[in-house]
């Protein structure tokens, strides 16, 4: 079965932080997982460029939107690449195919009757591109983000919005793992049942953005142009649409968990498309106890942090640290403290002592499975099928832990002859399996410990004790310890 990943798709207003990362990384590892199950995926990134918070950054910058953010954009691909990410395409909203997309889909909602021209009278949080009504505010400021928010009263088109009201709650009953993390379904379904109304998509006084068909006077609001990049990048109606849709997963952070729980599907209702299959909205990383801002200047530089302490130590940091769903926090100190404890001690010391005795041996690398009975092949399946990556990552190291407490107790440095072939053909297993489970989060150590045991890349049928094929070359520490 083909399987579609997206995360959100970024505003080119400033350069990536590890916020940004982050999502993009949980995507890539369940890119990288489903692939390895020799599925065929498309991963889906991209940016979102239109929009009055661009083209206030832009003109704060001294030059236009579209020279704006063309230097912005290269920041993520450049950053995507540095952290070894698998994208299979990178869609920005600026591009002709996806603007074409967004007007003909426009005109199919006009079509159908679920666009009128009425006033829109409220408050505006431009670094949120959000509508608020005065109800909602706190202490008259924006209330996802605290930031002043402004007041709005401008001609706008509508979106029958309420008429979906039913359609939307029948689908969340009927698909109960659209709305995840399971928590958050209690959530949107309750802010659902209490009423929605439609909502302003256009904008009068906003030039940099998609012309309104029929208006153009107005362009299309950033939101409803943004979330159609997700069909857009396929092609709708044509091009891989029916290959890939419904996506499988779109990843976003739980801020924007309402655009795409409740707006999303019911665009895609009223144009007759049907909705993803799921929707997970992950937690927050505060930094040091901190919500990461540009004003206060916290906000972390996945390039520095990458490049000071190796891409595949933050992508480990990253999912092992935080559950996907809850929150958490990053400091350096935690990094390193899981650099040097689960890198550095358990698994770079489990290759570097495994293949050194290996090295040492010139019979037979063979025996019978003994250490294979510690993985809980099964258990890491589930954690990864229901999105617990981090749950999947405790799974393989508790393998990792056991195969080091494998050569502690057999005394292998003391072995020789059958016994000895027989311990180290164990351990080689072990970590040519290791080195199969670890790829979607660590591609580079993955291909590292490959290398060394001198084996073929293989897929994840191939993570039971078998016949040992290698031709053992041993390299350098996989990981050297880090001070914060
Ligand atoms: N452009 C919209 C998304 C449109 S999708 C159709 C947008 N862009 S954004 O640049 O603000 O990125 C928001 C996303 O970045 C969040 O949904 C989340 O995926 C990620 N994060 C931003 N800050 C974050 C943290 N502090 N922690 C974790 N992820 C965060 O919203």
């Amino acid at each position: 079965m083909p399987y579609y990943i997206t995360t959100p798709i970024y505003y080119v207003n400033d350069k990536p932080h590890i916020g940004h990362a982050y999502t993009t990384i949980v995507a890539d590892v369940i890119a990288r997982w489903q692939r390895l199950k020799n599925e065929e995926v498309f991963f889906l990134t991209g940016t979102d460029e239109h929009g009055e918070k661009i083209e206030k950054a832009a003109f704060a910058a001294g030059t236009t939107p579209a020279v704006f953010v063309d230097s912005i954009v290269g920041k993520y691909t450049e950053l995507w690449k540095i952290l070894d990410i698998s994208n299979d395409d990178f869609i920005r909203t600026t591009e002709e195919r996806h603007i074409a997309v967004v007007k003909s889909f426009v005109k199919q909602l006009i079509k159908g009757g679920d666009i009128y021209k009425g006033e829109y009278e409220g408050w505006y949080c431009t670094p949120d591109e959000t509508f608020f009504t005065k109800l909602q505010l706190v202490d008259g400021k924006c209330p996802e983000c605290g930031r002043p928010v402004k007041r709005l009263k401008e001609e706008s088109y509508f979106f029958r919005l309420s008429k979906y009201q039913g359609a939307l709650l029948r689908f969340y009953e009927n698909n109960a793992g659209f709305l995840a993390p399971e928590f958050r379904a209690r959530e949107i379904t309750n802010r659902v049942r209490n009423g929605l109304n439609d909502i302003s998509i256009t904008r009068k006084n906003v030039g940099w953005g998609i012309p309104f068909p029929g208006d153009e006077s107005h362009t299309i609001y950033v939101w409803v142009d943004a979330l159609l990049n997700y069909i857009s990048a396929l092609g709708w109606p044509d091009g891989i649409f029916a290959r890939f849709w419904p996506a499988n997963v779109h990843m976003v952070g739980k801020e924007i968990n309402w655009f795409h729980s409740v707006i999303w599907p019911a665009m895609l209702f009223s144009a007759g498309i049907e909705p993803p299959k799921k929707v997970f909205a992950h937690g927050w990383w505060t930094v040091e106890g901190k919500k990461m801002s540009k004003s206060v200047g916290n906000a972390i530089d996945p390039k520095v942090i990458a490049e000071r302490y190796g891409r595949d130590s933050l992508r480990y940091f990253m999912i092992r640290e935080m559950p996907l769903g809850d929150d958490g926090d990053f400091s350096e100190k935690a990094l390193a403290a899981r650099i040097n404890g689960e890198l550095v001690d358990d698994l770079g010391n489990l290759v570097y002592r495994a293949l050194t005795l290996a090295e040492r041996f010139g019979g037979s690398i063979s025996g019978t499975a003994e250490l294979e009975k510690s993985l809980d092949l099964e258990g890491i399946m589930k954690c990864i099928e229901g999105l617990d990556l981090s749950g999947a990552l405790e799974k393989v190291w508790s393998f990792i832990r056991a195969s080091n407490r494998y050569i502690n107790e057999k005394e292998a440095w003391k072995l020789s002859g059958e016994d000895f072939g027989n311990a180290l053909y164990n351990l080689v297993e072990a970590l040519r399996v290791i080195s199969i489970l670890i790829k979607p989060f660590m591609p580079g150590t993955s291909e590292s410990i490959r290398k060394q045991l001198g084996i073929q890349a293989e897929g994840l049928d191939a993570c039971r004790f078998k016949e040992f094929k290698g031709r053992i070359v041993k390299g350098p520490y996989l990981f050297e310890k880090v001070k914060a």
